[in-house]
């Protein structure tokens, strides 16, 4: 079995038909399953030409994602996706995408972001400040109502927080539903829209989220452009040639979606680990009294806080909230050694990366001092925000968001899960926990 492939090795026949079927139960568990029995160079056919690789050393990483982008498009993976997201920055190609990426790109510079700061910081301190001591509370709906009210009040202006119990669950049904999509997505747009109408909550998904953007774009264009634009006045106001109404539709939706749900994900991830590590809390709730002394964080705090940081950097190895990242190759390629035949899948997993034995000693280990003073590993060996030109356009945004909400929790705040509660993950578009994670409050 193994080399037959042009270096890969991977199983053929009905061998590989049980893992198709294993991937369209739970994609993640799939992958795991193949780098195990296979390595970090796998293929499994899809038809008589073409084949998923499934790709996990580095060097893999930057042929694909950096130094060989352009012979890659995003994969037919992200059809389903596309279906609800339109032709936003994280579904869309060619001149459509470098247009849209020209004109939301300046606002994510990193004095703008800075200026995002005192706005995330608040809206964290008022959350935070509403939990009761003792109280047991849903800590995955609470990052996620944070993070949404962050991007809706920082990017677009707009008081999204009332929304995030339904837009949450529209998402769980849209993520699932895409999944589902994956097994179909041979119909092309139009068929795979037809079929989605067949997939309990699809439908109710769509209209929630279309019905948020709608508010969202015409609340602005009752009130005007502020004094000082913020990106929605930009989407609406700057593209060369200016958006038209479904481009700016799907922009919206693409940057609230792209722009909160992962955020939530990385900070869920980080308190439930921080409730299994006391040790690594305890220095955390340190740094942070010592740094702040009761005082709001600011932009300012985000390098004066390293081991925060880390703590968020070693939650995002271990549970990647953008767990896997594939291209489809335009023509046939040698991806450091293997051949990988054009109309084929690449599959860079920043999950399997991020546990690759060979990068990472105790690989299942959480410790943020990996993170901390001069780092020696490969380049593209950690992979939270993608790379190459489709590298993630909030990576700044959503690490100082992340560490402000997390610095604001720790000093007020400490969460401990609830005993003998599981936190199983589910991997669809994003990894995230697959049911509630309940969190006992005990205020500092
Ligand atoms: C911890 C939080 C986040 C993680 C882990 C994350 C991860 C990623 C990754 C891996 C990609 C690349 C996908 C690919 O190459 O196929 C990506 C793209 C993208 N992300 Fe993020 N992201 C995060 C937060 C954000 C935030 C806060 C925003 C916006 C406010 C955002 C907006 C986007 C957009 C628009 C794209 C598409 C970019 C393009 O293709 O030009 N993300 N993200």
């Amino acid at each position: 079995m193994t080399d037959a492939n042009g270096g890969a090795a991977g199983p053929t026949g009905l061998e590989a038909a049980r893992w198709w079927a294993r991937m369209m139960r739970d994609p993640m568990d799939a992958y795991g399953g193949l780098f195990r029995r296979y390595g970090d160079a796998v293929r499994l056919p899809r038809d008589r030409r073409r084949a998923l690789y499934l790709l996990s050393r580095p060097e893999h990483a930057e042929h694909v994602l950096v130094a060989k982008q352009d012979g890659y498009v995003k994969a037919f993976t992200y059809r389903p996706l596309r279906v609800f997201l339109g032709d936003g920055l994280l579904t869309s190609e060619g001149e459509t995408w470098r247009r849209h990426r020209r004109l939301v790109q300046p606002v994510f510079a990193q004095r703008h972001v800075s200026a995002f700061a005192p706005g995330m910081a608040e809206v964290a301190a008022r959350s935070v400040g509403r939990w009761p001591d003792g109280v047991l509370l849903d800590a995955a709906a609470h990052m996620r109502r944070i993070t949404l009210d962050i991007v809706g009040r920082v990017l677009f202006g707009s008081d999204l927080a009332g929304e995030s119990d339904a837009t949450g669950r529209a998402l769980a049904d849209l993520q699932r539903s895409a999944v589902i999509g994956l097994g179909a997505t041979f119909l092309g747009d139009a068929g795979l829209r037809r079929a989605f109408r067949l997939v309990p909550g699809a439908q109710r998904a769509g209209a929630q989220l279309d019905g948020m953007v709608r508010r969202v774009i015409d609340e602005r264009r009752a009130a005007g452009p502020g004094a000082e634009p913020d990106l929605l006045d930009l989407l609406m106001r700057d593209g060369d040639p200016p958006l038209s109404d479904a481009e700016l539709r799907d922009e919206v939706l693409t940057l609230l979606l792209a722009g909160h749900e992962t955020t939530a994900a990385a900070l869920t991830w980080t308190l439930i680990l921080l409730s299994r590590y006391p040790a690594a809390r305890d220095r955390l709730e340190a740094e942070i009294d010592e740094v702040l002394s009761g005082r709001n964080p600011d932009a300012a705090d985000l390098d004066r806080l390293p081991w925060t940081r880390a703590v968020l950097s070693e939650s995002m190895r271990l549970y990647p909230p953008a767990w896997t990242i594939e291209r489809d190759a335009v023509a046939d390629d040698d991806v450091a050694g293997t051949v990988v035949t054009a109309g084929s899948t690449v599959a860079i997993s920043p999950y399997l990366l991020h546990r690759n034995p060979d990068l990472w000693p105790d690989p299942e280990g959480f410790r943020p001092e990996r993170f901390l003073g001069e780092q020696d590993r490969p380049r593209h060996a950690y992979l939270p925000f993608g790379g190459g030109r489709r590298i993630c356009v909030g990576s700044g945004f959503a690490m100082m968001e992340a560490v402000l909400v997390l610095a604001l929790i720790g000093r007020s705040v400490r969460l401990d899960l609830a005993p003998g509660v599981a936190v199983p993950s589910r991997a669809e578009v994003t990894l995230r926990p697959a049911r509630p994670v309940p969190m006992r409050v005990s205020r500092r």
